[in-house]
């Protein structure tokens, strides 16, 4: 098979997470592009059936499926749903995430807890419904969206929470890595730089402050990160496991 034929994603089947807006919107299309149909997932049923729409008239199927990956329940039921309607699950892409910034010593246990539960409970418990489906048919490919605050510690916003979050979930992807790893299944992460898209618009008055510490001067756009996901969701990637692809314009590297 030709290089270029080992990035195709033709034919197989793929849902995201938070894909009503934002970098899981563009996880999203990129997965249709490369020809994968595409179950839109998001709390958000209005934006997660625009996207959806966007998706089929690239050609491929979609759906919109609404669910809070909070509930263990719904995220059973969704994963459930995806693979009554296509039969089977080859990509997942568990993105959805929130962030929420305060001093540690000022935050309450509901504002601790609602980062934990949407950003590493929500990516347990897709991993763990996915991974049941996939280990049933011997393959499949998971991507998680981390973040570089899963390496670092940003500034000057306080975000405890958020970046405790994240390193879970880098250290999550390795651990179902090496437990799914002989059974047929890639267990991998993204791992973001500063991205322009909503989240990021909350806290719009601190971006000129941070460009100085990105090596390439600028924050990503949501494009940036689609090849690397592409790749992580191909065959071209088919040895590649517990790896954490940072895509950060060198933030990391200061
Ligand atoms: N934007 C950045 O700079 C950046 C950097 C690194 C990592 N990330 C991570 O990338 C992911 C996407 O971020 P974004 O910037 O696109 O955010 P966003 O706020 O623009 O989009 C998040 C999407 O997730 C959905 N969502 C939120 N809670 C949900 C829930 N409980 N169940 C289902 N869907 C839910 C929202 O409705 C929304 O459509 C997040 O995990 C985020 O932590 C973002």
């Amino acid at each position: 098979m030709s290089i270029l034929e080992r990035f195709s994603l033709a034919g197989r089947t793929a849902l995201v997470t938070g894909a009503g807006q934002g970098i899981g919107q563009a996880f999203a299309l990129a997965l249709a592009e490369a020809g994968a149909d595409v179950a839109v997932v998001d709390i958000n049923p209005e934006s997660a059936a625009s996207v959806a729409s966007q998706i089929e008239a690239l050609g491929v199927r979609s759906m919109p499926v609404v669910t809070d990956v909070r509930s263990s329940d719904e995220v059973d039921q969704m994963v459930a749903d995806i693979v009554d309607a296509w039969g089977r699950l080859d990509i997942a892409v568990n993105n959805a995430g929130i962030g929420m910034w305060a001093p540690a010593e000022e935050m309450t246990d509901e504002q601790w807890e609602s980062v934990l539960a949407v950003n590493l409970n929500g990516v347990f418990y897709c991993c763990r419904a996915e991974g049941r489906v996939m280990l049933e048919q011997g393959h499949g490919k998971i991507i998680n969206t981390a973040s570089m605050s899963a390496l670092i510690v940003n500034r000057p916003q306080c975000q405890v929470s958020y970046n405790a979050s994240k390193a879970g979930v880098a250290h999550l992807t390795r651990s179902l890595a090496t437990e799914w790893a002989s059974r047929g299944l890639n267990v991998n992460c993204i791992s973001p730089g500063y991205t322009r898209t909503p989240l990021v618009d909350q806290v719009a008055h601190l971006v000129d402050g941070w460009l100085a510490d990105i090596p390439m001067g600028r924050m990503a756009e949501v494009e940036d990160l689609q090849g690397a996901l592409v790749f992580l969701a191909s065959d071209a990637s088919a040895y590649v496991t517990g790896h954490e692809l940072v895509v950060d314009g060198g933030f990391t590297l200061w």
